[in-house]
């Protein structure tokens, strides 16, 4: 056996897969062959999503029929919405949708069925109840009903209004689904990996997706957009912001929003992505302030630590300037992430390989059980 530790697996090659890759030499976001960020700019979140999971853009009567079959799915059981009003309103919303996912596999009837049209079939039911059960879990948490669904409206329209109880406007959609959308699949970060080491024992869809909301929910990974938005709330002003991130700094405290394991010393194109689309609606929503204390954020960083900002970071604002509540930030990541780990999860299931490491024992050996003394 070779003996070659990599801690937290840092740089090694897990699987082969030809949903997305991350190229970092030439700063691209492969997606199925597509450059993530002119995707992102060209092409709606829907049409991604349909490229991410059949392996190829839709043309228009395709792209009808994925939106359709989406509109079409069906809403949420109340049965389900009943075992989320049973939990404590402490309850984080990111556990509520992993109760959500975990109770729905139940009412799936091609649950078990691993062939590639069952899977289509729950996929296209999962990227239905990702926006209704995001919004339901935050409504029944406040002690609300969840909006009503507006079916005149797009799939990244819809969603905004399930969130705000607004109907968006044209730009706000359009930034909406341009955030769904850098959020939608990212190569293997710990939460698709966790998804395909489940999938790799033969486990279920809703079972691969369930453990990825627990790994998401973490501040390293999917939970930082929601620390990042309390952090620079914190930070109150931008001729603050300086002098805040100096004492976590001199803390050593972690700054959110901050660094990746992939995008070395270099920015995350998505965070570019969101801070152009930050500031179109700082202008819009007259609020220069909070754009100008994200810059300062952005630059004390690089010169104190050399680190760029990752898709958290910028993400943050712009749902915070589309009215959305912060604890909804990552539930959202997880919602539009949906579409890369249902594709992720078929791949495994197609080509499969038990995911089975060793490990580097550092234990104590030799030990020799003695004979105790006390009556067996
Ligand atoms: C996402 O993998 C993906 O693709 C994930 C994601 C996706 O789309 O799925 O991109 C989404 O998870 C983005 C990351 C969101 N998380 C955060 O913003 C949390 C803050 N960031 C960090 O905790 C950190 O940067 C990680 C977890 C993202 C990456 O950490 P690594 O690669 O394990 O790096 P490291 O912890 O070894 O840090 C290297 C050095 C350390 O300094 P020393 O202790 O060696 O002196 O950099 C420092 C760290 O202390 N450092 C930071 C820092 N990130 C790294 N110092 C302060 N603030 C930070 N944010």
């Amino acid at each position: 056996m070779e003996d070659v530790y990599h801690p937290g697996l840092e740089n090694v090659i897990a699987c082969e897969t030809q949903v997305s890759y991350l190229d970092t030499d030439h700063e691209e976001i492969v997606i199925r062959g597509y450059d993530l960020i002119a995707l992102a700019k060209q092409k709606s979140y829907l049409e991604i999503a349909h490229l991410v999971v059949y392996g190829q853009l839709p043309n228009p009567p395709e792209l009808e029929v994925f939106a359709k079959q989406i509109q079409q799915a069906k809403e949420i059981p109340t049965a389900i919405l009943d075992i989320l009003r049973a939990l404590p309103k402490t309850t984080h919303l990111m556990d509520y949708l992993r109760t959500g996912i975990s109770a729905l596999a139940g009412s799936d009837p091609d649950l078990d069925d691993r062939s590639k049209e069952a899977s289509l079939r729950k996929t296209i039911r999962l990227l239905a109840y990702m926006p209704q059960l995001v919004a339901a879990s935050h409504a029944i948490k406040e002690g609300q009903e969840p909006f009503p669904s507006r079916p005149e409206l797009s799939y990244s329209a819809q969603f905004l209004y399930r969130l705000t109880g607004a109907v968006p406007t044209h730009q706000e959609a359009l930034i909406f689904d341009q955030a769904l959308s850098a959020y939608i699949e990212h190569e293997m970060p710990n939460s698709t990996f966790t998804a395909r080491v489940i999938a790799s024992t033969l486990s279920d869809l809703y079972g691969s997706l369930t453990g990825a909301v627990a790994s998401l929910k973490g501040t390293l990974h999917g939970g930082a957009n929601e620390a990042v938005m309390l952090m620079m709330l914190e930070a109150q002003q931008a001729d603050y912001v300086e002098s805040y991130l100096l004492e976590k700094l001199a803390n050593k405290e972690r700054i959110m929003g901050f660094g990746h394991r992939v995008y070395m010393n270099k920015m995350d194109p998505r965070a570019l992505l969101m801070k152009e689309a930050l500031a179109q609606l700082v202008t819009v929503k007259g609020q220069e302030e909070l754009y100008a204390r994200f810059e300062i954020g952005e630059k004390v960083m690089l010169r104190e630590k050399n680190l760029h900002p990752n898709l958290d970071y910028y993400a943050a604002p712009v749902f915070y300037l589309l009215g959305i509540p912060i604890e909804l930030y990552t539930p959202i990541f997880f919602a539009a992430r949906t579409a890369g780990l249902c594709a992720h999860v078929m791949e495994q299931h197609e080509h499969n390989r038990l995911f089975r490491p060793r490990v580097r024992y550092t234990g104590t050996r030799g030990l020799q059980v003695t004979q105790v003394n006390e009556e067996r």
